[in-house]
């Protein structure tokens, strides 16, 4: 008996150290976030901040609003992953244009944001759920 309880014990144990690693394996490079949420604010090297045309809050500005962008864009096109969408969407804007929108987004983010740069606002955009 009482070394059936240490087994439940033990393996208790192990299932709390496996859901701890898992969720930290699984959530956002919190870095990474914040530094893609600092250039979606300033638009780093480009000067031109995101907000410029983007709300968060659900109003339409230039373009949508962003609120809930990280959980449409795997469902925007089909075979398409959230982060491979989200990551189209600023180097090549007018690959998919959201219906009731012109292609007025800038075209030179992906030439003039580095890579990392580019990584770090999809890893902030993946967040607004
Ligand atoms: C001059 C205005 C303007 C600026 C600045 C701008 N965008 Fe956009 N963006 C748009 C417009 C208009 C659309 C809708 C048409 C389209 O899909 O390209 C759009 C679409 C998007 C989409 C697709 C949204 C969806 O619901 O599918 C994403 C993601 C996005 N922009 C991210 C960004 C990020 C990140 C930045 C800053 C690096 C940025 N935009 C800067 C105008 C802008």
């Amino acid at each position: 008996m009482r070394r059936g309880w240490m087994l439940v014990l033990v393996a208790l144990i192990l299932a709390i150290l496996l859901a701890a690693c898992g969720g930290e394996g699984s959530s956002p490079d919190n870095a990474a976030v914040t530094r893609g949420q600092q250039l979606f604010s300033t638009g780093g090297a480009s000067g031109i901040p995101c907000t410029t045309c983007h709300t968060l809050d659900g109003s339409p500005l230039v373009g949508p609003s962003l609120q809930g962008v990280g959980t449409r864009a795997g469902e925007r096109i089909d075979g398409l992953s959230a982060s491979d969408y989200l990551h189209e969407s600023i180097v090549s804007p007018s690959s998919y244009l959201v219906a009731g929108y012109s292609d007025l987004m800038p075209k030179t983010f992906g030439e003039v944001l580095s890579p990392d740069e580019i990584n770090d606002l999809v890893a902030y955009l993946l967040t607004l759920q």
